[in-house]
This record gives structure tokens, sequence and C-alpha cells, in this order.
């Protein structure tokens, strides 16, 4: 039974992008549908029409085979339609409880006993438990994104929609999350699942539409097909390169919050010209502490960080970065987009930072740049002057990549680079960290083992606190399989 239709929808946006083309698109009871294509196909623009966020320009909206007019969210919401979306909703400076109260209150007036009471039901089913005292801040993606769920589900969804719940998790996040997806289905819920990673759409969808630049290519059962899944693990393919100078050295890094947690236990490496140092294993075990510390946005509790021979101790991430560092942060949406301004503006900021004379180049210049970037990393819409806001998620990741790898570092520091990236543009990311090495460092902290085989010269393993040295990966990918 077709619970919901999406009939002939045409969205054109106000700035006159076309994000979706006479799409039809329609859920079943107790199915989970994938929605797949490359970033900017209008996978998103699609499911927010269905969900009440956003109005089509043309077409029409079903529900169990009515007509429904004036579409919006507290209507999708009535009939079952929820949508949690590709950036967190919740607020990180409450806790997980308030979180939860938050959208309640507007629905049933209710407060702290009803919410407790529907998520111990809730738990009972999904067999997990949210913390519910901790601050969302304190959550590793993986439970924040669970949250985001479970706020969803208090909702008594038919129709459950995730946009990209993957893009920010571990491999074991990822498995957790598509347990809870099963327990959906066996409940009747009907899952859309956007992603853009063909392993995760054999491994979850039971039917899959296709989008391709706003177009729906096509709509198949997955025992029709059998899937190609680009990218095989790839070893020890890493070119020889010269050791060149020292860039990084920690010496017995100690990290312990203020609570009394420590994350960081006697961290020791270095990281010179010429290699590309990997830091493996999942995430929440210290990566993003550390890579904080580096950046200047954390302050240790005891050890040494050098750059080429300087104490780093007090410099400001600014101070950093003019020393010849660029970063990639692990969560790009947050920290790394001044969400202000225009694309071209946030994509030479890296050039512009760099060279002395940034400030003389012309605006001309510094757009013709602009352009060839995008390009190159297939930022799409490629439209120097569009505003970041109007930038689907994984476009803006893009402009991010594209202005730290694009500033010649002498030390680039990359926390889950190709994180949410279609398979195209990761391999093209992949490929610029190489060119960095031929003459600077690179440290690749990352929870993706590909990755870490396919691009590092020397890896470590990451866990608690503590870095291992990993002599042999293959042990992990037996583990894997
Ligand atoms: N609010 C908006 N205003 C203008 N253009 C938008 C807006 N949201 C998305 N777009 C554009 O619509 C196209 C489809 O985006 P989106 O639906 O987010 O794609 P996907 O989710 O498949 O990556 C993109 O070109 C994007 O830049
Ligand atoms: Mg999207």
């Amino acid at each position: 039974m077709k619970l919901v239709e999406l009939e002939n929808i045409l969205k054109v946006y106000p700035n006159g992008i076309v994000a979706n083309r006479y799409v039809n698109f329609d859920v079943r009871a107790g199915e989970v549908h994938a929605l797949v294509g490359d970033n900017g196909a209008g996978k998103t623009t699609l499911m927010k029409i269905l969900a009440g966020f956003e109005c089509p320009t043309s077409g029409v909206i079903r529900v169990e085979g009515r007509v429904m007019k004036r579409w919006n969210v507290r209507k999708a919401l009535h009939n079952g339609i929820v949508m949690v979306h590709q950036h967190f909703s919740t607020v990180p400076s409450l806790s997980v409880l308030e979180n939860l109260i938050l959208p309640m209150r507007g629905y049933f007036g209710t407060a702290r006993k009803q919410v407790i009471k529907k998520l111990w039901e809730l738990e009972k089913i999904l067999g997990f438990q949210v913390p519910l005292d901790m601050k969302v801040s304190e959550l590793s993606y993986g439970m924040r994104q669970k949250l985001e769920i479970v706020k969803a589900l208090m909702m008594e969804p038919r129709v459950l929609i995730l946009d990209e719940p993957t893009a920010l998790l571990s491999q074991d996040e990822v498995m957790n999350l598509f347990e809870v997806v099963e327990i959906l289905k066996s409940r009747g819920v009907a899952v859309v699942f956007i992603s853009h990673k063909l392993k995760e759409v054999e491994k979850i969808g039971d039917r899959v539409t296709i989008l391709d630049k706003g177009v729906k290519v096509e709509t198949f059962e997955k025992s029709e097909r059998v899937f190609l899944v680009p990218g095989t693990l790839n070893t020890g393919t890493c070119e020889h390169t010269v050791l060149g100078e020292e860039l990084l050295k920690v010496q017995e890094l100690w990290y312990t919050y203020p609570c009394g947690r420590t994350a960081l236990k006697n961290v020791s490496f270095s990281v010179h010209a010429g290699e590309i140092v990997g830091i493996y294993g999942p995430e929440g075990n210290g990566q993003k502490e550390l890579v904080e510390i580096l950046m200047g946005l954390r302050k240790y509790t005891s050890g040494r960080v050098e750059f080429r021979g300087k104490d780093m101790r007090g410099l400001s991430t600014a101070d950093i970065r003019r020393m010849g560092i660029s970063y990639v942060p692990d969560n790009k949406l947050e920290v790394g987009t001044a969400m202000k301004g225009k694309v071209w503006e946030n994509l030479v900021a890296g050039i512009v930072r760099t060279t002395e004379f940034g400030r003389l180049i012309s605006p001309r210049t510094l757009r013709r740049w602009a352009r060839e970037l995008m390009e190159l990393y297939g930022i799409f819409p490629d439209d120097p002057d569009a505003s970041m806001y109007t930038l689907s998620g994984g476009n803006l990741q893009k402009v991010i990549l594209a202005r730290e790898l694009s500033s010649h570092p002498m030390l680039l520091i990359a926390h889950s680079p190709t994180k949410g990236l279609d398979f195209r543009t990761a391999r093209f990311v992949r490929s610029k960290i190489r060119e960095i090495r031929h003459d600077g460092g690179v440290l690749l902290i990352s929870s993706d083992l590909e990755e870490i085989s396919e691009l590092c010269d020397k890896v470590y393993f990451m866990s608690r606190g503590e870095l291992h040295p990993v002599e042999d990966l293959s042990s992990f990918e037996l583990s894997r399989v």
C-alpha cells in the first residue's frame, strides 16, 4: 500500500535553481526506501517537500490516496511524516532531556514526566539508552544521531525520513543505526533513507530511487539488481617519498576534562614533511580533543607540542594557521564554515591568508581562482556569487576542503576529510592529500579503514585516549569482514 505519494514535483527555488524536475516518488508501509544521488541532486529538497518544509512549485502530494491541499509541516506531522535533517537540530549547550522536552511543549503541553515515560517505552523497543543528563555537546556523533532519531520517534511517525544519517558516523555507529532502522521497519514504520553510499543502500534499502541533477532516473526493487560497488580496499600503494624536516612533534600529551575524564593519555608522535601519518580508530577515543589542541582550540593539561621546533603553547588558531598549518575539521558544517558571505569569498580565504599580497589581489582574479576551484571540486551550483546558505551540505563541505587544500599548507591536519562526500569527490580529495605530501606533511585522522590504508605511510591506532603504532593494517581488515 502506498502511504504517501509525490506526483510530478517541480521545485524551483527563488534564485532560479531547479532542484526537482517533475519527480514521482512514493513510500509504502514498512519499507526502507533509499533515495540516492550525488551532492546537489535534489534529495533533501524532495524530502523537505514531503515533510512540509518546502512548498513545491507545482505537483501533487497524496496521503493514502487523498490529495493534500496547502501542505505544511504541521499537516505532515499530523499525518505521521517526520524528517530528521542532515544538520543536527539539537541544542549543544542543553542536556539531552531538555532537548527532548523542547519540541514537546507545543504538541502536548507536557513536561518531564511524560517525556521520560515515552522515552522509557522507546528505549525498550530500540535497545539503547540515551544519557538524559549529559549535555548534547558531550555526546559522540553516533549518540547525537540516535538522539535525533529518538526525538523524531517521540512524534510517533508512520514515515520517518533520515537525511544522510550516516554522513558523520563511524562504521560501528552505522551498524548500530541500521539495527535501529530494522527494528522500526519490523514495527511497520516506513523509512526513507537518503544516502550517496552504494554500499549502505545495498544493505538497507528495499527499494531504491536514483535522482540525478533534479531528475528521477528510476525506482527499482533491490532484489532486481546486482550492486556494483566501486572502490575496493587498496593497500600498500603509497609511492615512496623522502622524509623531510620534522614538522609536528607531540610529546607526552595529556588532556583531562574538568569533570575528571581523561581524554588523552601520554600521546607522543611526530609528522615529517613528505609523509602522511594516520590516526585510525572509532571516533570518540580522543581524536577530537587531540585535533582541537593542535589547532589551539583547547588547552592541554600537560606535555609539549612543537611545530618546526617552536613551542606551540598559548598560540591562537589564527597564529597556528599563519605558521602554515591547514585544518579540515571533522564537523565541517559546524566549525569550518563562515556561513556568512558568498561562495567565492570563502573559497579564496585560504589563498589570501597565505599570500603576503592577499589584500592587493584584485577581486576579478580572486573570482577567477574561485571559479577554477569550483570546477576542480565539482561545487554545485557553479555560481561563485551564490550565498553559502543556499548550498547543500555536501557542497558546503567541498568549499571547506577546497579552501584548506588549496592554501599550500606546510602541514595539513585533516579530520575525516572525505566523510559524507560522494565517491568521485572523495577520490579527488584523496589525490589532493597525496599531492600535499610532496612538499608538506599530513596528519590524517579517520575512522575509515579504506582511506587510512590507501593514503598513510605510518599508522597509529587510537583507543581510549592512547596511541598505539600499527605495523600491519590487515589485522583490522579481517576483523571487519
Ligand atoms: N534554500 C535554497 N535556496 C536555493 N537553492 C537551494 C536551496 N536549497 C538547496 N538549493 C539548491 O538545490 C539543489 C539541490 O539541493 P539539495 O536538495 O540539498 O540536494 P542533495 O540533498 O541531493 O545534495 C542544489 O543545487 C542546491 O544548491
Ligand atoms: Mg542533501
